[in-house]
């Protein structure tokens, strides 16, 4: 049965839209768990545009499933992920201007720098998934580089526009997800999925574990919405 693993990123990025306390992440990450849910994930970006290091904190001991930590592999971050020694790190890409991660990491351009930080990660006992496109190059530099998971970037697949694109870009992560397997690297999977596309690639049976973060905090925005304005209703009225 394959895993799902909630990035809780956004809880933060409404908070800092007040720059206040409230939504707290470390309150988010145990309603998570308590619903069921396999791993928490939180991106600490090197702007700090929603997580921040005291949620990395707080969350990394409080944690009773599985944290992933995705972070771009930058040395302030990896000496933060050493330190609080997450169950894995998930490596990004990252720019600055970027509304959210835009694709996958280029393992092949990036094979000499992401060497000794994934060595040096194992060494530490924290297992190491890189997220690259759908493409069987990558994922063979990813396995040639020792990673102990790769993460495949669904967002082409989940952004495409017509029928004929999804199923080229449903196709080319099924692909991937067999090839990966095959190279005995474990298979994550995730971005941009949402209540409508995900069932179909969670039918793919080699991809292990799930990271959905946006849809599901969006839905709990609405769903929950209801039930926070009777609450507000009772104390003005
Ligand atoms: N996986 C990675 C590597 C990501 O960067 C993100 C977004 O932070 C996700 C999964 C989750 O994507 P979404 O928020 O679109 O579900």
């Amino acid at each position: 049965m394959a895993k799902l693993n909630v990035n809780i990123d956004h809880i933060a990025t409404i908070r800092q839209a007040r720059g206040g306390i409230e939504p707290d992440p470390v309150f988010a990450a145990i309603i998570v768990e308590l619903a069921g849910a396999d791993g928490i994930t939180i991106h600490l970006r090197e702007d700090r545009r929603h997580i921040q290091d005291r949620d990395v904190q707080l969350i990394s001991e409080i944690v009773k499933t599985k944290l992933n930590l995705e972070m771009a592999a930058v040395d302030e971050i990896i000496n933060i992920a050493l330190e609080i020694k997450p169950n894995w790190v998930t490596l990004v890409p990252e720019k600055r201007q970027e509304l959210t991660t835009e694709g996958g990491l280029d393992v092949i351009k990036n094979y000499k720098t992401l060497l000794p930080v994934i060595k040096n990660f194992q060494k530490n006992k924290i297992k190491v998934s890189l997220f690259v496109d759908p493409d069987l190059k990558q994922i063979k530099f990813a396995s040639q580089l020792g990673a102990d998971f790769i993460e495949i970037h669904t967002g082409k697949y989940a952004d495409a526009k017509t029928k004929k694109e999804e199923n080229i870009e449903y196709y080319k992560i099924k692909k991937s997800a067999v090839f990966a397997k095959k190279l005995k690297l474990g298979v994550n999977a995730g971005h941009g999925l949402n209540y409508k596309n995900t069932a179909r690639v969670a039918k793919i049976k080699e991809i292990e574990e799930f990271s959905i973060g946006h849809s599901i905090i969006a839905c709990a925005s609405l769903v929950g919405l209801d039930k926070a304005v009777r609450g507000m209703l009772k104390l003005v009225r």
